[in-house]
């Protein structure tokens, strides 16, 4: 058994932009303080949390130990809600590469974490952007293919003929509560659902054009921090997102229960269940109007760091053993 690697990375969550950013339109995340941390090390089997590793279900990590000429063994431990439009899947593909390539010795730019991270993502599920990846790589706050970004710009990716610039974005503190629905919804088969209304329907692509014009109209805001304005373009976002049908009942029921407390509300990620998410001043209020209707509230801090080894081998770590 070889020495224990630990890394973590952050989950996310997308203030403008989810699914028309898959068709190289604008979109705004942020990473936030709920983090999966994931150790690895050398073995004589493949192993996961104690189980034997079954790479069918684990595709992700497949196309991450492609290269290696030994078995690991992998710890994980997730502070974020899995399956629920939070980023569990890239921030757990962004650890593991980085865990992977330290425990290889290689040293890789945050630039290849990000695309290693991104090729894994698209191996398991295909189709995505590279957002959900370089936000829990990066961390902070990502612009992505705003006009006139404000910050530094991070990368370029290429894939199918789209094309993302992803720059850094500082924001401004903001208190954001996320509901969490409790309905898992992986992102490929939402994904896929709008790709075939896309294919089939015009209207479809008048919608994605929508919310590319409230995406950058809420960019701007969030960048003079007028957050009466973005909350206004988060909440137009969700009524376009649910016309694509992403939307659910229950996201619906927690977005409806919030607004009365808050700038705006929408669902984030890929819906069909997951998360929605509430810009406001008053989160206690959300809070309690998402636990009325069945929904489980966080209060989240943005901002967190992206990618990082964790100093702690994994029995200091909480890990699952
Ligand atoms: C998922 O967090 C966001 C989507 O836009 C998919 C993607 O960008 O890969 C729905």
């Amino acid at each position: 058994m070889g020495e224990w690697f630990t890394a973590s990375a952050p989950g996310k969550f997308v203030i403008l932009g989810e699914h028309s950013v898959v068709y190289g339109k604008p979109a705004v995340t942020l990473a936030v303080d709920l983090r999966m941390t994931v150790a690895v090390r050398r073995s004589g089997w493949n192993t996961m949390n104690g189980e034997r590793l079954d790479f069918r279900r684990q595709p992700h990590l497949r196309y991450l130990t492609r290269d290696l000429r030994h078995a690991i063994d992998v710890l994980t431990y997730s502070e974020i809600p899995v399956g629920s439009g939070m980023g569990s899947s890239a921030a757990l593909s962004a650890a593991m590469a980085l865990a992977i390539s330290t425990m290889e010795g290689d040293s890789l730019s945050e630039e290849e974490i990000m695309l290693e991270a991104y090729d894994a993502e698209f191996y398991a599920q295909g189709n995505g952007s590279p957002m959900d990846a370089s936000t829990s790589v990066h961390g902070g706050g990502i612009s992505i293919n705003m006009p006139e970004p404000h910050g530094r710009h991070l990368w370029d990716v290429e894939r199918n003929g789209r094309r993302w610039s992803f720059n850094d974005l500082s924001v401004p503190e903001m208190t954001f509560v996320i509901g969490n629905t409790g309905i898992r919804a992986p992102t490929g088969p939402q994904v896929d659902k709008v790709q075939r209304y896309m294919e089939r329907n015009h209207f479809a692509r008048e919608v994605i054009d929508d919310i590319e014009r409230v995406t950058i109209e809420g960019g701007k805001a969030l960048m003079r921090r007028d957050l009466v304005s973005l909350g206004k373009c988060m909440t137009e976002d969700h009524k376009l997102l649910s016309i694509l049908g992403v939307s659910c009942d229950a996201l619906n029921k927690l977005v409806n229960a919030s607004l009365p407390y808050s700038y705006g509300a929408k669902l984030t990620g890929s819906g069909g269940g997951g998360c929605m998410v509430a810009l406001t001043d008053e989160p206690e209020k959300v809070c309690e109007a998402i636990i009325s209707r069945g929904g489980t509230p966080y209060v989240v801090r943005t901002g967190g760091p992206g990618a990082m080894m964790e100093p702690n081998p994994p029995d200091k770590t909480g890990l699952k053993r």
